[in-house]
């Protein structure tokens, strides 16, 4: 698929995301010579800026993020890219100063993106206002919306949310992110499990005990508790990022790679998930919110502390889940998914847990064949394949150990892009695979919303967890035995 020539226009340009991703991401892809050529980025912002301090602002995004990479010939050129628009998206009078922008002459090719950095409040109001200044008709070029996640608060207010779209956009100009699916591993976990053929037959019930996703990170929530204690850690990270990568562990092999495929595919998870009756929600389900503690050796401030949170928040910063797939492949398997701010280490991990061989065969030795295999995909920062096995350990013992096999999916040399140059990329080529469908989007609301309801009535407790551990004990709960229990390494020793 080749890209055109495109203007990027890009609403909440000085924001959080545009600063540490977006304008980041397309200088990178400048930089390796794949924004072609024409290709403008207009930004617009609230704030009153001239061509001038914008450049410096772009400047100092890109210095911070790639510090010694920084090339001031490959700045100059992209900085020609770059122009500024200032108004306020709210008003009508900012869309008219935009069309007549973009229409000058020859200056703004006619393909259009409009990536929607902002609230999901303003995602409909902006949307109208474009499409009331006809910049979404695609009778001169192509016209493509990015929207960020959330995608809506719940099942209900996604599905408004599509209603309002669908009065301006078709589907096929809607590119409804989940920055996860451009993470060079999160499409790695696909090669790997459809182009090895030893691994299909025992990918199921058969073989695997349980399959265990956590996403951890140390940071809080930094500025962003305005925001953040609306969501929660369900609505911001495993409702969308986490139920993605479920969907690709558990997928059945799609017929191509073709979007409509994939994300078939993906939606028939979605709907196989065993729904949680509202009485089931504890045993399916935990929060907690951080308390004050020390990650990597600094004193850190517990949430409740955090800029803008009220001081009597119970949203939780940490969840976990279990979830039972019930189709041929998984019925039975437990599915556990967590996340949480503040925690020991900052990881992304997919670890399946394959079942005990049968003990009788090393009755009377040493062989302890209590461990089972695993097979461990890390994500980030380590980006990996392990699979763990049990191996004679050498000498006259018959004792044993577990080795691990390591198919590392980059090499040190071989450079991290960021998911954000792949999907703006994906963009101009008109590639949907890698976003999100709204069946996708309103099966994923399905799975969660239960949960969500119970918490919303539940307010007057949520437990804690010490900034800097691995999350509250009482999560075991979860677990359906004895023997499971959350694996946060990808070593061996530690599990
Ligand atoms: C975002 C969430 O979608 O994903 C953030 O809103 C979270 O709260 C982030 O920190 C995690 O993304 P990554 O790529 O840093 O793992």
């Amino acid at each position: 698929m080749n890209a055109e020539p495109c203007t990027y226009v890009i609403f909440g340009a000085t924001g959080n995301l545009s600063r540490i991703k977006l304008m980041p991401a397309l200088y990178h892809l400048d930089a390796g010579n794949y924004l072609p050529e024409g290709t403008r980025i207009l930004a617009i912002g609230r704030r009153p800026w001239d061509q001038q301090k914008w450049l410096s602002e772009v400047r100092d995004m890109i210095q911070s993020k790639v510090k010694k990479d920084f090339d001031e010939k490959i700045f100059l050129r992209f900085s020609d890219r770059l122009d500024y628009h200032q108004g306020d998206i709210q008003q009508a009078a900012c869309y008219t100063a935009l069309t007549e922008t973009l229409n000058q002459k020859n200056k703004f090719p006619k393909n259009m993106a409009f990536y929607l950095s902002i609230s999901p409040s303003d995602f409909g109001t902006v949307m109208e206002f474009l499409s009331h200044n006809r910049l979404l008709d695609e009778e001169y070029g192509w016209r493509r919306v990015i929207i960020e996640k959330p995608f809506g608060y719940d099942l209900d207010s996604a599905q408004a949310l599509q209603k309002r779209i669908n009065n301006y956009l078709t589907e096929e100009q809607v590119y409804r992110i989940d920055h996860y699916l451009g993470k060079g591993m999160v499409q790695n976990v696909l090669v790997f499990r459809f182009s090895n053929v030893m691994l299909e037959p025992i990918w199921n019930r058969n073989y695997i005990d349980h399959i265990q996703i956590t996403h951890s990170e140390e940071i809080g929530i930094d500025s962003r508790g305005d925001y953040y204690d609306n969501a929660g850690a369900m609505r911001d990270m495993l409702q969308s990022h986490l139920l993605q990568l479920l969907t690709l562990v558990a997928m059945e092999p799609p017929v191509s790679m073709e979007a409509e495929a994939l994300r078939d595919e993906k939606v028939k998870v979605l709907k196989s998930i065993r729904p949680i009756p509202k009485e089931a929600v504890h045993g399916h389900s935990f929060r907690a919110q951080y308390a004050k503690g020390t990650v990597n050796g600094e004193k850190v401030n517990g949430y409740l502390q955090e800029p803008h949170v009220p001081a009597n928040s119970t949203t939780e910063t940490y969840a976990a889940m279990k979830l039972y797939i019930d189709n041929w492949r998984w019925r039975g398997i437990p599915f556990y998914l967590r996340t949480g701010k503040r925690m020991a280490k900052a990881q992304s991990t997919i670890s399946i847990c394959f079942r005990h061989p049968p003990l009788q065969f090393f009755r009377g030795t040493n062989v302890n064949c209590m461990t089972p295999n695993w097979v461990l995909l890390g994500i980030q920062p380590e980006e990996c394949i392990r699979m763990e096995m049990t191996v004679k350990e050498p000498g006259l013992e018959m004792s044993t150990r577990v080795t691990s096999l390591d198919a590392s999916f980059r090499n040190q040399d071989e450079k991290a892009i960021d998911a954000y140059e792949d999907l703006l990329l994906d963009v101009l080529k008109g590639d949907r695979s890698l976003f999100l469908r709204f069946d996708e989007v309103e099966h994923a609301w399905r799975v969660v919303d239960p949960i969500l309801q119970t918490w919303a009535i539940e307010r007057d407790y949520i437990a804690t967890y010490p900034a800097g551990s691995w999350g509250p004990q009482d999560s075991r709960r979860l677990f359906d035995k004895e023997s499971q229990s959350w694996r946060s390494s990808l070593l061996p020793e530690c599990i």
